[in-house]
């Protein structure tokens, strides 16, 4: 099996004819670790939405190539299967539908039929991640995200992660509304995952997640592209002095996507 590799390139994504994402290029390859940041609005969450097929967002320029196939072409059950993974930046809750039940059919659905992960083997797994992971059994029997506090949301995401192992994973904002020790727990997921068969693009506001899960790049996106990369260094001068100086350098007045 060949390390997994997510190229975009030039990407345009609209919304209702208003352009969101112009111009996006990022490669990320197996046992990399890249870190999206930017202020509000400046499209980051559009392109997560975007590259996962989500039907409100047009492709309007560019191509993706996630392990050489063209990932525009695929349905969005595809790009799951093939070994794509978003955790959003705010979950849905879907009443019915147990955590557990979610689960084994997300895995089941990247295994393919007639490959089924065994119960007992499910069960396993599951408890074990749960408990890296400081999530109450309970949780396995909730329904998904229903109820669940802001911060439950976001372990759950990355128990989801762990259980259906992608081959790479966009993480919008899995830091947000966490306490400290729920940041280090979320921290502690990911690395686990951190492997030559992972990639993994994290957007964040805060330099303190990457405390935790060293990013290998750091890029900053405004008006819907990557306007500067790199080292965690460029976190740190962020979290210090914020974007101004980033704009300046560069001419830029107005971040948004509306420039
Ligand atoms: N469904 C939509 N309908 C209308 N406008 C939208 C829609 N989705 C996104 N936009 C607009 O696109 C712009 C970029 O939104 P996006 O959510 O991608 O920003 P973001 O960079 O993730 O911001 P944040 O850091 O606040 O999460 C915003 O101005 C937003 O209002
Ligand atoms: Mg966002």
């Amino acid at each position: 099996m060949s390390a997994p590799n997510l190229k975009i390139d030039n990407l345009h994504v609209s919304i209702e004819d208003k352009k969101i994402v112009k111009g996006f290029d990022l490669e990320i390859n197996g046992g990399e670790i890249h870190a999206v940041m930017g202020p509000n609005g400046t499209g980051k969450s559009t392109l997560a939405s975007a590259l996962m097929g989500h039907p409100k967002y047009e492709i309007t320029e560019g191509n993706v190539a996630f392990n050489g196939e063209d990932l525009l072409e695929m349905e969005v059950d595809e790009r799951a299967r093939a070994g794509l993974f978003l955790a959003m930046q705010y979950p849905s809750e879907v009443s019915g539908v147990t955590n557990a039940d979610f689960l084994r059919t997300a895995i089941n659905g990247r295994r393919g039929e007639g490959n089924e992960i065994p119960l007992m083997k499910f069960i396993k797994q599951l408890d074990k991640k749960m408990d890296l992971l400081d999530i109450d059994q309970e949780f396995a029997q909730r329904y998904l995200n229903e109820g669940f506090s802001g911060g439950e949301k976001k372990r759950n995401e990355i128990l989801q992660l762990m259980m259906i192992e992608p081959k790479i994973a966009i993480l919008d904002e899995i830091d947000s509304g966490l306490d400290i020790d729920a940041l280090k727990v979320v921290a502690k997921g990911v690395n686990e995952m951190r492997s030559e068969d992972f990639g993994c693009l994290i957007i964040t506001h805060y330099q303190r997640l990457l405390n935790y899960i060293t990013p290998d790049k750091v890029h900053v996106m405004m008006q819907g592209r990557i306007v500067k990369s790199g080292g965690p260094e460029l976190a740190e001068r962020l979290e210090a002095e914020g974007y101004d100086w980033i704009k300046e350098e560069l001419g830029i007045e107005d971040e948004t996507i509306e420039a």
